[in-house]
């Protein structure tokens, strides 16, 4: 089957690994589930899988991808939950000691058939297209749970995004929008902003900006870029949550003192879970509210997508289709 993957990881140059061509079709482990996958959708993990953040060279080669929807055997439309926890586990997935994302054990979504373990596949709705179903799994997911799970706020409460065009920060805006929070962006790029607006952010300002009053929370994917900022911007006893770092793991300030004196809360968030991603696309359903989708291909030119990624010249998601 056709697949984009993996077999030897490049810390410096990840484009220079990323192949395109035939893997063998997966075999379907008792209690696992084969998905013919109509589309899925790449996310700066891929850039981190080709680069061999998390993915050591024995369990190479590795399809890639994290976000996939397609029809399983009993032809039912279906999202795949990515998050994949020991079958003896019981509650929240995302604490499982032992999960992996799809791409780091177990071979990715970027390819025409993926398996997963039967619980991890959520009914797609027919109200969204295969194209946005492939958005939810990873980036989407991640920012539902980062507002509504892990900072729940009550509405009108005032929210910053840091990183205007990524995934996960569009769909924050989108949802915290359709969610009655007043959302503001940071972005380092005017266009960036200016879409940043329409998808509903009241204010765009730009990357470090003083802002015109702090904020209640801020929601971090940028990490060392936007850190001293996203804790200068909180009102005292504000939230910042923060699940991801694409421009460094480490701040030159990490602002211990304004923590604790301001009495900030820093909260971790990692994807989401299998209810989650359900909720998730009922409030999709019932707010209106879609991914942005930046580009659409065919998986064969997996790797014009990939290069938009890197060059970061995104807003919003970038879907890989089969026919
Ligand atoms: N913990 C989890 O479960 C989880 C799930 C999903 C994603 N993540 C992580 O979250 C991060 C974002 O993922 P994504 O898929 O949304 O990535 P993406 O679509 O590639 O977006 C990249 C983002 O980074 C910003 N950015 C990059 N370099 C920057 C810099 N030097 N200064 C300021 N902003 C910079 C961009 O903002 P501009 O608009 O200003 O260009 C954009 O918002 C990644 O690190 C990813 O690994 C974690």
């Amino acid at each position: 089957m056709l697949a984009a993957y993996v077999a030897a990881t490049s810390p410096d140059d990840p484009l220079s690994v990323l192949q395109v061509g035939e893997r063998p079709a997966p075999e379907v482990p008792e209690g696992w589930a084969r998905v013919r996958l109509k589309a899925a959708s790449l996310n700066h993990h891929d850039l981190f899988s080709l680069r061999g953040v998390g993915l050591p060279e024995d369990r190479l080669p590795m399809i890639l991808g994290t976000d996939g929807a397609g029809i399983d055997d009993d032809g039912n439309e279906v999202i795949v939950h990515s998050v994949i926890s020991d079958p003896a586990w019981r509650g929240d997935e995302t604490l499982d000691p032992k999960r992996s994302l799809l791409s780091e054990l177990h071979q990715g979504t970027l390819a025409d058939e993926v398996v997963v373990p039967r619980r991890n596949l959520v009914p797609k709705p027919a109200g969204l297209s295969w194209e946005e179903a492939a958005c939810l799994p990873t980036a989407w997911l991640t920012a539902y749970r980062m507002l509504f799970t892990q900072a729940q706020l009550g509405p009108g409460s005032t929210v910053l995004v840091q990183g205007a065009g990524g995934g996960v920060a569009t769909a924050l805006t989108a949802l915290g929008k359709a969610a009655g929070l007043r959302m503001w962006v940071t972005g380092r790029d005017p266009a960036k902003r200016a879409r940043a607006l329409e998808l509903g952010a009241e204010q765009a300002f730009e990357s470090g900006a003083r802002l015109p009053e702090r904020v209640d929370a801020v929601m971090e994917t940028v990490g060392a870029a936007t850190w001293t900022h996203s804790l200068r911007s909180l009102r005292p006893g504000g939230l910042v949550v923060i699940s991801g770092a694409t421009s460094g793991f480490n701040p030159k300030a990490t602002e211990l003192n304004r923590i604790f004196f301001l009495q900030l809360r820093v909260v971790g968030s990692t994807m989401g879970t299998r209810d989650e991603l359900e909720r998730l696309a009922r409030f999709l359903l019932s707010s209106g509210v879609r991914p942005t989708i930046d580009t659409v291909l065919p998986l064969e030119e997996a790797r014009k997508g990939f290069e938009r990624l890197e060059a970061g010249d995104v807003v919003g998601k970038v879907v890989l289709t089969r026919p």
